[in-house]
């Protein structure tokens, strides 16, 4: 039985990494730990866990092998490193951390410590990824030259456990960045798994379009991000993240290959669609993505419990995840800089 210690109790601890871990039968929820001591609290009641004063308390308790970290962006890198050096496995969320030092650091902190680091990108476990990578690499749709990938739903203010405009998420100094960490790192690392090649350079725009704080200012971080992505094997498309879809979340990738175009999650019937250049179609019928209204299982929380339990390598590791942090760190530089910014890592 893996023992587990949750960091961070807002929202995607209660909706995900909770309930995941109590339906794991190798799994069992001994501690919680957040700033907001009486969430905590409420939770490890519910859940018949402790809930703890400090992190350093909860990393302290001989029982907890493995954490969760589920806190403000900011304070990922620290959680993780101190919960790696006691000796913990680590499952981080997305964003990985809030610089690429950091993220280096949780990395070779992981390698040092000789403990697991996955990272929460459960857009790969989502299993019409999972399938268009299988026939992507089957070679149903050719060498891919182009694609696009979109991730735009209305914002996290009124998703946070602290909902409203003063929401973490919308504060530089707690989040460091916005919608291009925020959702643009799903489809940017998405991208990277699905075609199995880097992005070796960037060019963007990052705006804040629309959001605004408490004050009626616009937020600190960025709304909306378009980027063109270059890949190492030539390939050229777009990623679009945005905080202002209002009407309606788009969630969608379409990649087209020499011998055919695949559209996932965009089309109202099948969750992944091939037409191919001998005009046949492939539909492939699996389950609807996870959106903020919907919690499917991601799958996440049982593949981490799954490495640690069989000592072997995340599906999702740190460094796999650190290639497509460097291109989003590379997309806000293009972006304050007015160029195109290369990623010599990924080459
Ligand atoms: N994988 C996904 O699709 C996905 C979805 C949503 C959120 N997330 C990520 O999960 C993380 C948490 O997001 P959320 O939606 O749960 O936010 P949230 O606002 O609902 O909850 C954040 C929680 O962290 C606590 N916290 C903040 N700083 C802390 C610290 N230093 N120590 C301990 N606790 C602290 C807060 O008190 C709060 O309870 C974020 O990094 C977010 O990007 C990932």
């Amino acid at each position: 039985m893996i023992g587990i210690g949750i960091i961070g109790c807002g929202k995607i601890s209660q909706v995900r990494h909770l309930p995941e871990y109590r339906d794991n039968p190798d799994a069992k929820i001994i501690g919680l730990f957040d700033i907001n001591y009486e969430r905590a609290k409420a939770l490890a009641e519910e859940y018949g866990a402790t809930a703890y004063k400090s992190l350093d308390k909860l990393l302290a308790d001989e029982r907890i092998d493995a954490v969760s970290v589920c806190t403000a962006n900011y304070n990922h890198c620290e959680a993780t490193v101190k919960a790696l050096e006691a000796g913990k496995h680590v499952l981080c969320e997305k964003p990985m951390a809030t610089s690429i030092e950091e993220c280096e650091q949780m990395v070779r902190a992981a390698a040092k410590n000789k403990k697991k680091l996955m990272i929460g990108m459960n857009q790969r476990l989502a299993k019409a990824h999972i399938r268009a990578k299988k026939l992507i690499d089957q070679g149903e749709i050719g060498r891919v030259l182009t694609f696009r990938t979109i991730f735009g739903h209305s914002g996290p203010e009124n998703w946070s456990v602290d909902p409203g405009k003063g929401t973490w998420f919308f504060d530089k100094n707690k989040a460091a960045m916005g919608v291009m960490a925020d959702l643009g790192i799903h489809k940017t690392d998405l991208i990277q798994y699905l075609v199995g090649d880097k992005i070796v350079a960037v060019t963007s725009k990052l705006s804040t379009i629309d959001k605004t704080d408490l004050v009626g200012k616009p937020i600190s971080v960025d709304d909306n991000a378009v980027c063109v992505y270059e890949m190492k094997g030539g390939a050229v498309g777009t990623m679009i993240a945005s905080w202002t879809y209002y009407g309606e979340e788009d969630n969608s990738t379409v990649i087209i290959g020499t011998k055919g175009t695949m559209r996932i999650y965009d089309s109202g019937k099948y969750p992944v669609e091939i037409r191919n250049i001998e005009h046949e179609k492939i539909m492939v019928n699996v389950e609807a993505i996870q959106t903020n209204d919907n919690q499917t299982k991601s799958g996440v929380i049982d593949a981490f419990v799954k490495c640690v339990r069989t000592d072997t390598e995340p599906p999702i590791t740190g460094k796999d995840v650190l290639a497509a942090m460097r291109v989003v760190f590379a997309g806000i530089k293009s972006s304050e800089e007015g160029c195109r910014v290369e990623i010599p890592e990924n080459m």
